[in-house]
């Protein structure tokens, strides 16, 4: 089972965009994917809900997240089948885990041993979606995938972003995992690029600092992208024709998926 993480610690970066497209295009190939919703955003829960799981107080309340990560809920009663594709399961978040952060201040690796404890075979790949910032939801986030994907968009300071999060990524394997060799970067996705500015800039400057790593997937900036995610619905459904949606089956096979 591979674990990934798509992480940045800046928010509108593409990484919830990434997820959602990456989790319904490998469900619809067969692979069987579960979507964990580590932001209390909940933005990756909507896209494949089509709906927000309602918070404390709002009546009759799904188990989310923050029940599993709090300790009320094994994993099996929190697992959400996402009915409209097959092969798709979701551990879904609402605004409710924000509060969760503190809670688990002390357990860094309770998303790591919960993922651990499934059964064989039940998932083929699990995708992490990350919120903003280091805390300890995005710690236990990088803890319980076994590869990072570095999200980054093309601008002034992405170099920076990558050094943080290699940082970040670092600091939970030799801190938190003690001696593992997880998680390591998997590779630094390009998105919102636009192929008429400073992207091929940008790819050269990054491959010169992080040799090996850039990924040749590059997600263009693409307004089928983003009409797909305001509705929803994923880009091999709304525009399988266009950009992003080769970009995203290239990204799947460029990751072994
Ligand atoms: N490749 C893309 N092309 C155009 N718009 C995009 C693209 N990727 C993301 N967006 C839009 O940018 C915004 C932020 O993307 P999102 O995936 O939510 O980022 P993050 O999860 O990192 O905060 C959203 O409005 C989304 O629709
Ligand atoms: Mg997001």
């Amino acid at each position: 089972m591979r674990k990934i993480v798509f992480t940045n610690d800046k928010g509108g970066v593409g990484k919830t965009t990434t997820v959602a497209n990456l989790a319904v295009g490998l469900s619809t190939q067969g692979v069987k994917t579960l979507v964990v919703d580590m932001d209390p955003q909940a933005d990756v829960s909507f896209a494949l809900l089509a709906q927000r799981p309602p918070e404390a107080g709002g009546g009759y309340l799904p188990p989310t997240i923050y029940a599993l990560l709090t300790g009320h809920y094994q994993m099996d009663q929190v697992i959400l089948p996402v009915p409209r594709y097959p092969s798709l399961s979701l551990v879904p978040a609402n605004a409710d885990l924000a509060d969760a952060a503190l809670k688990i201040s002390r357990r860094p690796t309770r998303l790591r041993r919960l993922l651990q404890d499934l059964p064989d075979g039940l998932f083929d790949v699990v995708l992490i979606d990350t919120g903003k910032g280091l805390d300890p939801l995005a710690v236990n986030a990088l803890a319980g995938a076994d590869e990072g994907v570095v999200m980054v968009a093309p601008g002034r300071l992405e170099l920076d972003a990558i050094a943080r999060m290699q940082e970040h990524v670092s600091l939970v394997r030799d801190e938190v995992l003690l001696q593992s060799d997880v998680p390591a970067i998997r590779g630094i996705l390009l998105t919102l690029a636009d192929p008429f500015s400073v992207t091929k800039d940008t790819r050269m400057r990054i491959r010169e600092r992080y040799p090996g790593l850039l990924l040749e997937t590059v997600i263009p900036k693409n307004n089928d992208l983003q009409k797909a995610i305001g509705r929803a619905r994923s880009i091999f459904e709304v525009a399988p024709e266009s950009k992003g949606a080769r970009a995203y089956q290239q990204l799947i096979t460029e990751l072994g998926l």
